[in-house]
């Protein structure tokens, strides 16, 4: 949540037409205090959906990975589940037992050896699933260190300077150094030989990546791993591999099967994915598997009792949504495994479709082709030119596509690039319309004799 402050009060009040409001109702209310009275539910729900209209189409938000659309059908399993708690095991027993069931079809598809040992949970996304995954890590490694008698104030944990936030905040929050491999050239991720140098008998884990937030691609897994073994068998030190598949978890599976990334991968200890990026749920579910019981400490799990029957949980927070739990169940039981792979595949076509269209356009250069991730990241051609990427994103939303422009983290930040993430529902169709936009734009700035004046160029989060 971005941070909110408390503001003045004296600011005009919110106001709304008398039409909205039923007869002898106000028809304004203070800006940042709680009104004193009541209104009726009609005026009050037509209020906040015109206070939403500026909001962007979800859409047309080719900035983000998750979900914006579900089926009907879905929608009204998610509506009449709502008051589902996700914490209330023993008062929703079945709404547990779906979470149990996706576990389990989750560890499945990510080839966990063998079949009662993997263990997991859902989260609220894969912000969370980090958070847990990284402290089954650090404390695994407290445990060797006492048990040989080392120091333990000084954990690190080794990723790509690529990483989403998430692991950023896991290791400023548990008190981690963060060791971060620079990108190289054009390499825009990890390699299993930065990684391999960058560890040392401190390291709690290393954190690949499948796939990239920045630019969709894949990093590479099996090499890491492999990096990882000669280290062991070098100097001694084990040091375990967590994915992070917050997209890619629902991808590879269904499109690249030969991929080795999961758990056949005997280093690989866990797993997240985001339920809500490509699992197709919407917004905010996530899962993260361990391999076995070893790879998760027992004293991270707190079993309560109170309320009824024992139930044991590892999680940062306690009430959540069962409903997008249930809504992920929907999905697995209702698209299957070939659903999923015709789902993923069709976003891998219009991808790499659009990418080959913006290429062709003329000043862009493409960084990815949508081949991994169904997200491609361009960047305009090196060259004099009267405008950047960041004015191109800004003209995009004339006609309300949200395209994000952002440069590179370190050893490129002199790389500035746009990236279309393509999920279900975006078609051939909307792809050639948002070439076609792109195209009108360019054409546009191409003509500009002098550069744009004072760019406004708004942070972009990943
Ligand atoms: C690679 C990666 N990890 C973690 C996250 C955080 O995911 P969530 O939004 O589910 O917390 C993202 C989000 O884009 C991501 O791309």
């Amino acid at each position: 949540m971005a941070l909110q402050k408390k503001l003045s009060d004296d600011q005009a009040s919110v106001t709304w037409t008398p039409m909205y409001a039923q007869q002898g109702e106000a028809v304004h209310a203070p800006r940042f205090s709680l009104p004193d009275s009541e209104m009726s539910p009609d005026t009050a729900f037509q209020f906040v959906r015109d206070e939403l209209m500026l909001d962007g189409n979800a859409r047309l938000n080719l900035a983000t990975f998750v979900t914006t659309w579900m089926e009907p059908q879905a929608e009204h399993l998610m509506a009449l589940t709502f008051d589902k708690n996700m914490v209330d095991k023993d008062e929703y027993p079945r709404t547990a037992e779906l979470e149990r069931r996706c576990v389990n079809m989750l560890s499945r598809l990510w080839n966990s050896p063998s079949d009662d040992e993997a263990t997991g949970t859902s989260t609220t996304g894969s912000s969370e699933a980090a958070m847990l995954g990284g402290l089954a890590l650090k404390w695994r490694w407290r445990d060797r260190q006492n048990k040989a008698g080392k120091a333990t104030d000084h954990p690190n944990m080794v990723m790509g300077a690529n990483v989403q936030v998430c692991w950023e905040k896991f290791c400023r929050y548990w008190d981690i150094e963060p060791r971060m491999a620079p990108l190289e050239g054009d390499v825009y991720h990890l390699t299993a030989a930065k990684a391999a140098q960058l560890c040392d008998e401190n390291t709690i884990g290393v954190v690949g990546i499948l796939g990239s937030t920045f630019d969709g691609s894949y990093e590479p897994i099996a090499e890491i791993s492999a990096a990882l073994d000669k280290l062991q068998a070098e100097t001694g030190i084990d040091i375990p591999l967590h994915v992070d598949a917050a997209s890619g978890g629902f991808i590879a599976p269904f499109l690249d099967p030969g991929l080795q990334w999961d758990f056949r991968l005997s280093r690989v200890q866990s797993i997240n994915t985001s339920g809500h990026k490509y699992g197709l749920v919407y917004p905010g579910v996530g899962w993260i598997i361990w391999r076995n019981p070893d790879a998760l400490p027992e004293d991270l799990v707190f079993n309560v009792n109170y309320l009824g029957g024992n139930m044991p949980t590892f999680a940062l927070n306690f009430s959540r949504p069962g409903n997008q739990v249930a809504a992920q169940y929907y999905n697995f039981l209702r698209l299957g495994f070939d659903g999923y792979r015709r789902v993923q595949q069709t976003c891998r076509d219009v991808a790499r479709y659009c990418a080959d269209a913006v290429a062709a356009l003329g000043p862009f250069e493409l960084l990815t082709h949508g081949t991994e991730l169904p997200v491609f990241a361009f960047k305009l051609k090196d060259g004099e030119r009267n405008y950047t990427v960041f004015d191109v994103s800004e003209r995009l939303r004339d006609r309300g596509w949200l395209v994000p422009a952002y440069t590179f983290p370190e050893n490129r930040q002199d790389l500035a690039a746009l990236r279309v993430v393509v999920r279900n529902g975006m078609s051939r169709d909307l792809a050639d319309l948002l070439t076609a936009d792109l195209q009108r734009h360019v054409a546009y700035l191409d003509q500009l004799t002098t550069p744009l004046p004072n760019p406004q160029h708004q942070a972009f989060h990943h």
